[in-house]
């Protein structure tokens, strides 16, 4: 059910420096923290003086900061504006060590940035700042499929943080699969539903409860009903594995290898490791960095689902940060022998 401590410290060690490739839609998660005080005169809504900002990578450039803080190291491809928050996120990434050859930057589009207002530590707004979707598709998709073999054929993997936001389409799936067949890389997508046909024949999708239920049509809460839709979904597109995040009930692996010699149809389910709960957001693209990196450096996927499962139960258990390092999983694992 777990990984010992040496098995996951030898996955570790083959993860460090490995290639992994991470395509998608990138974006700035901008915060604003501030005193809220009174009512504005000018409308009835409150009035927020902030005292503080920050901003963080999100969508597939968080997926590639989870790579970096694994040890892994991710060449990211996606797409930004000539604008402010662009260069924003071309600084974050440079802090965290992760390089820019692949991110084409369009004066046509404009840098997707979520702000969240937080007055009294709740969140009281979010402005979303993004373009028209099919515009953004329309002018980046022929730059970013020519970038796509240059970056895929250093790649121990491939994978697709979809947010449909612009980056992922036809034209760049083609070639997504056309490469990775070719040269037998896994890719393994984090999926929007509305995209669901350009995901067929993926090595492997981290899709949540709900996604699987939208791709399918199918309820998928209880175990029962996570078996009978993973089993359709993966029949559906093609799939050869499939790892179901169910939040506070953890996980769902499908995989030929996922229990010595059972019936691949049968999913192995595998419970949260989480101690602690308090910020689940960005667990999913931790789940989907670790699995991603564990899947290029040859894990059995079992053995990548459970390091996955160990990663997301770490960073449920922070605030404010949505990565984990290879460090503290380390730590996990020495923590765990010794009890
Ligand atoms: N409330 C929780 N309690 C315990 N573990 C959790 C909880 N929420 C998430 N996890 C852990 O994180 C993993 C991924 O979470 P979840 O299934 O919510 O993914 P997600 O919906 O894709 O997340 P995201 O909000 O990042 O998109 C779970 O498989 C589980 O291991
Ligand atoms: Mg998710």
């Amino acid at each position: 059910m777990k990984l010992d401590r040496t098995h996951a410290e030898s996955l570790l060690g083959r993860i460090r420096g490995l290639k992994v490739a991470v395509l998608g839609d990138l974006m700035l998660d901008e915060y604003l923290f501030g005193e809220v005080n009174r009512i504005s005169p000018e409308a009835p809504v409150p009035i927020v003086r902030v005292v503080r900002e920050t901003a963080v990578l999100g969508g597939a450039a968080n997926v590639a900061a989870n790579l970096k803080a694994l040890g892994a190291e991710p060449l990211l491809i996606g797409a930004v504006g000539s604008d402010p928050a662009g260069q924003r996120i071309s600084k974050l990434l440079g802090r965290w060590g992760i390089g820019g050859e692949w991110i084409y930057e369009e004066p046509l589009i404009s840098t997707i940035v979520k702000t969240r207002v937080i007055g009294q530590h709740q969140q009281m707004l979010r402005i979303d700042r993004e373009d028209d979707v099919a515009q953004v598709g329309h002018t980046i998709s022929a730059p970013v499929s020519s970038m796509l073999e240059s970056a895929l054929s250093q790649a121990s993997a491939l994978i697709i943080s979809d947010y449909a936001k612009g980056v992922i389409g036809p034209l760049v799936m083609d070639e997504v699969r056309r490469f990775c067949s070719r040269h037998s890389i896994p890719w393994i997508v984090d999926p929007k539903p509305v995209h669901r046909e350009l995901y067929r024949g993926a090595t492997l999708m981290t899709p949540n409860t709900k996604e699987t239920s939208e791709l399918t049509g199918l309820p998928a809460k209880s175990d029962a009903e996570v078996t009978a839709a993973g089993r359709a979904l993966m029949e559906n597109l093609g799939l050869s594995g499939l790892l179901i995040t169910r939040s506070d009930k953890g996980m769902a692996l499908f995989a030929p290898h996922a229990k010595d010699g059972a019936d691949h149809r049968e999913p192995w389910m595998i419970p949260t490791m989480a101690q602690e709960v308090f910020d689940v957001s960005g667990a999913g693209d931790t789940v989907i960095a670790a699995f991603g990196a564990a899947v290029a450096a040859g894990a059995d996927w079992a053995d990548a689902a459970m390091l996955a499962n160990a990663a997301a139960g770490l960073v449920v258990a922070k605030v404010g940060t949505a990565t984990v390092t290879a460090e503290e999983l380390l730590a996990h694992y020495h923590e765990q022998e010794a009890l």
